[in-house]
């Protein structure tokens, strides 16, 4: 089916044929929506897009389910959003992933960047450097010596390149000057049970996914990854004081629909995220696990294309300074 452009459709109007697409527009949403989440169930991004798919649902009078479609480092799930019909019924959750894979992968069966709709930024997450609660070391400084005498013996896992959890444990080797072996995952979900089981050694995740955990005292908590400490984690110290200047990483999240999405539908799903972002629910639940929505001015199309745009920039020269890349 062609897919309508702004300009074409004020003389398909007149002819009469846009009326099905203005149509849809006025009626949707008539069935439930999927949001895809390119990782594991369990993980940081499905609890953002399960949270946002409950508030969002809640405004829309729809109910809005979430499918995992994990594997390549959240790719597999991005191919399967920028494939699906344009129709507002397919929508993504991801995050810093969509800034770095454009980068990091150079042969994809899709658009990394010109594949999508932009319908707004979500939230801004904070990340933790975790180990098994029983590794030798108690704060980061020895966290660090025992990773450079242990080096061949200590690994690190992640959810795949490109993940959140990869770019992290990227700058955290760098930050110690240790490669570590990793171990990849569909997502730090699963990833997080062999963290508790202690059959994984580190992990760099968001406190979305590693809140709970360290305050059950499952994992054990090493630093946090943003300039001032996490009001839900006040115990932890940042990277920064804890002796790793400049180590500074958030995972921001946006929702994303397949492109030729009709403008009007992008239009009432920013809306929807908007209200859902000021959901105090959604907000509680947030804070519970480290985050906050984003501000209002950040859930729009343009505003997140523009941050969008601006971060695959900032990512392409350290990606291909490192010369590490997925295939
Ligand atoms: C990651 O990028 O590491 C992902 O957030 C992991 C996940 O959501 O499962």
């Amino acid at each position: 089916m062609p897919r309508l452009t702004r300009r074409q459709l004020p003389a398909l109007v007149a002819a009469g044929l846009a009326a099905p697409a203005l149509a849809s527009a006025q009626a949707y949403p008539s069935r439930p929506i999927t949001i895809i989440v390119p990782f594991a169930a369990g993980g940081p991004t499905d609890t953002v897009a399960r949270l946002l798919g409950e508030a969002m649902g809640r405004d829309l009078g729809q109910s809005v389910v979430v499918e995992n479609v994990g594997g390549a480092g959240g790719t597999l799930g991005a191919q399967r959003t920028a494939q699906a019909r344009p129709d507002g019924y397919t929508l993504l959750v991801h995050h810093i992933g969509m800034s770095t894979i454009p980068t990091l992968y150079r042969r994809l069966a899709y658009d990394p960047i010109n594949g999508f709709e932009t319908v707004g930024m979500i939230t801004e997450v904070p990340m933790t450097i975790v180990a098994k609660r029983n590794i030798a070391a108690n704060n980061l400084a020895e966290l660090v010596a025992l990773v450079r005498r242990e080096r061949d013996k200590i690994n690190l896992a992640n959810a795949g390149v490109g993940a959140a959890s990869h770019l992290c444990g990227l700058l955290f080797q760098q930050a110690m000057n240790v490669p570590l072996t990793t171990v990849p995952y569909r997502g730090t979900g699963p990833a997080m049970n062999d963290l508790v089981a202690g059959t994984v050694d580190l992990m760099c995740d968001q406190t979305t996914n590693t809140t709970e955990h360290i305050r059950a005292g499952t994992i054990k908590a090493f630093a946090v990854t943003t300039n001032s400490r996490v009001a839900s984690l006040p115990d932890v110290p940042t990277a920064i004081e804890a002796g790793m200047p400049g180590f500074e990483v958030s995972v921001w999240h946006g929702l994303y629909a397949p492109r030729g999405t009709n403008p009007e539908l992008v239009t009432r799903l920013s809306r929807s995220l908007q209200v859902a972002l000021r959901d105090p629910g959604l907000i509680r639940r947030f804070a519970d696990l480290g985050t906050e929505p984003v501000p209002q001015e950040k859930a729009t199309p343009a505003a997140h294309r523009a941050f969008w745009t601006a971060d695959v920039a900032r990512w392409r020269p350290v990606i291909q300074a490192a010369g590490q890349f997925a295939d």
